[in-house]
């Protein structure tokens, strides 16, 4: 099988080399991720592994498939950058790594709150120009907050987990519920979720049911002063409504790792001013916020276990036709 690999980091290579060997692939490699404008550079590839920032529309899986194009594997646990329905219609499968480390993004998630509550970004700024006064530094304990945690799947319980540890009371609603998590939350209506909890998470997939799950609507539902944080999804949250809210201090604070229009900055080096939209320049601006760029993955751990079940998910393919990581929209 011949795999165009997209967005490669140096570090990562000896584990395709040994895969060369190991799983009998040749591989290629692309740094500038998957698109309309480049879906047409693909020839003579098997199958394609794709990170977050490919993009794989109608139009896309047309031209893919048309190249011969068998399978696309999503190196990721979230596969909504990809139209799955369109990759089906082409004849292509498509696979995800449902579980590499819910634990990475976990634990970048809890820092993320701590963060927020303990207003680290203006304590470091403050050091930095010499300020070692306490000036609008008094923080709050997580483990005195009641926390709200939309989405209690893999990753979901694992930060409910964490928070237990912290003494947390630990809120869920989830449109599925399960055995696992309700031994680590108290599962709520929605509703009463968005009233009662000081600090929501959210570990939701976006889906047509979740996009904006956070707008003006469940905002003015919220407890004057919560804290939001998502790691989930960008299209998860409608940012001029959380600006606003930031602003008003309906919300006190906003971690967030994961940005709706993301692709324009995601993985380059772009200035401030070269952001183009007013909202998201702003929030960055806040002391309120604090953003890293979809990085709440990126350890050690979880893309060494990244490459090896997408490419055991590619094995699987060439051996049986089938695998069982196939992305299942049945499952959202
Ligand atoms: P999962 O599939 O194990 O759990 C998702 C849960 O959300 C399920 O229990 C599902 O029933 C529930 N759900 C579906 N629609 C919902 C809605 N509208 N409101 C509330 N809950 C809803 O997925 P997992 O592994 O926990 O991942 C969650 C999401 O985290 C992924 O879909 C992905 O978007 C995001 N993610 C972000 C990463 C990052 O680096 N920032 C890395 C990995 C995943």
């Amino acid at each position: 099988m011949h795999i165009r690999v997209y967005g490669v980091q140096a570090d990562e290579m000896s584990t395709y080399e040994e895969a060369k060997v190991r799983y009998g692939f040749t591989f290629e490699f692309e740094a500038v991720p998957l698109s309309e404008k480049t879906a047409g550079d693909v020839k003579d590839c098997d199958a394609l592994i794709l990170l977050t920032n490919c993009i794989v529309n109608e139009p896309v899986a047309k031209v893919l498939a048309s190249a011969g194009v068998k399978y696309l594997a999503c190196r990721s646990a979230g596969s909504d950058h990809v139209d799955y329905s369109a990759v089906v219609r082409y004849g292509m499968k498509c696979c995800h790594v449902p579980a590499y480390a819910p634990e990475a993004i976990s634990e970048h998630t809890i820092m993320l709150a701590l963060e927020v509550l303990r207003h680290a970004k203006s304590s470091y700024q403050k050091v930095a120009s010499g300020d070692f006064t306490l000036k609008g530094l008094k923080g709050r304990q997580l483990g005195m907050m009641t926390a709200g945690v939309l989405g209690t799947g893999r990753i979901g319980r694992v930060t409910m987990s964490l928070l237990n540890g912290f003494g947390t009371r630990v809120l869920g609603w989830d449109p599925f519920p399960n055995a696992e998590a309700a031994r680590l939350c108290t599962y709520v209506e929605k509703e009463t979720l968005l009233q009662t909890s000081d600090i929501i998470f959210l570990h939701c997939p976006l889906t047509e049911d979740s996009y904006h799950t956070i707008c003006s609507d469940t905002v003015s539902k919220m407890k004057e002063g919560a804290v939001l944080i998502n790691t989930a999804r960008g299209g998860l949250v409608d940012l001029p409504a959380v600006l606003d809210a930031l602003e008003s201090g309906k919300l006190s604070g906003f971690g967030f790792d994961v940005y709706e229009h993301e692709t324009d900055t995601i993985r380059k080096q772009v200035p401030l001013d070269d952001i183009h939209d007013p909202v998201f320049r702003a929030l960055l601006q806040r002391d309120d916020t604090v953003y890293s760029a979809h990085v709440a993955f990126y350890t050690d751990t979880a893309i060494l276990n990244m490459i090896e079940v997408t490419l055991d998910n590619l094995k699987e393919y060439e051996a049986t036709g089938c695998c069982k990581n196939e992305i299942n929209p049945q499952s959202f």
